[in-house]
């Protein structure tokens, strides 16, 4: 483990920014995963692609092709 402290960032009215990569537990047993330099966690509940950030918090949409550089991969929960 690195001695750096990791950096999480509170956007106001926005996403939380935390150094990538990032392994997301959900309360449903589900791993969402992202390979990112910087990663936003979604606060609003309103991203599409809960837990990360679409920008569905901003009032008005970035063009659709912001969407497509987030790298995620979903894991189903192990079984017991
Ligand atoms: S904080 Fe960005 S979509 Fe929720």
């Amino acid at each position: 483990m690195s001695d750096e402290a990791r950096v999480v960032r509170i956007v106001p009215n926005g996403p939380v920014m935390v150094q990538g990569p990032v392994r997301i537990e959900m309360p449903d047993g589900t791993v969402v995963e992202s390979d990112r330099f910087m990663c936003a966690i979604c606060t609003c509940r309103r991203s599409k692609i809960y837990p990360l950030c679409d920008t569905s918090h901003r009032r008005r949409q970035r063009a659709k092709d912001d969407e497509s550089s987030t790298t995620v991969t979903v894991q189903a929960p192990a079984e017991a």
